[in-house]
């Protein structure tokens, strides 16, 4: 009961930001593209209720909606961490050993090339090309920042930064938990 209360809160919270970036671009479905772009913006990738409700608030088909969604690389379907690590791997970066980059973050944060994402969406790594910054290979852009000449030892140092900075979720009060206690 309380999770399904969760979820209807969380989805008001959901349709009211597409709501209003829906309004934004007057209801317009020549502006498919940029409605999504804003909506991913706000929540880092597009749910499934998101575009059926998209398509329902522009009148046009689901299908055309998930069309363009997975059309275009730039727009995600699965969500994404709160943090997007980018690490290079065009020709310059993979020389200067992009690689062992990439293996360092897989290792520290339990993540692998089938799981791209932390369960507690803090993070997401993404392996994108040349981003025209060879002369500083092997490259990182963090948050939007560029890393060049990155190592595994900075990158981890980034990576326990914004953990350590991260909030963390409230202890249980053993005194309001109902856990384990019985009632006469
Ligand atoms: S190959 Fe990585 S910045 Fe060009």
């Amino acid at each position: 009961m309380q999770e399904t209360l969760e979820k209807t809160r969380a989805m008001v919270h959901h349709l009211a930001a597409v709501n209003e970036i829906l309004e934004k671009n007057g209801n317009d479905p020549s502006r498919l593209i940029p409605i999504l772009q804003e909506v991913q913006e706000v929540y880092k990738y597009l749910s499934k209720d998101v575009i059926s409700y998209v398509a329902t608030s522009l009148d046009v088909p689901v299908a055309h909606v998930y069309g363009v969604a997975t059309f275009y690389a730039h727009f995600s379907l699965n969500p994404k961490g709160k943090h997007i690590f980018r690490l290079c791997d065009g020709t310059a970066c993979h020389v200067k050993k992009s690689m062992g980059l990439l293996e360092a973050i897989y290792k520290k944060l339990g993540l692998s090339d089938e799981k791209r994402t932390t369960d507690d969406l803090l993070f997401t790594v993404e392996i994108v090309n040349c981003l025209g910054a060879c002369g500083l290979a092997p490259v990182i852009v963090v948050d939007g920042e560029v890393h060049g000449q990155a190592t595994p030892e900075q990158v981890e140092k980034i990576i326990d930064e914004i953990t350590a900075a991260a909030p963390k979720p409230p202890p249980r009060n053993p005194k309001t938990s109902n856990e384990g206690n019985h009632i006469r």
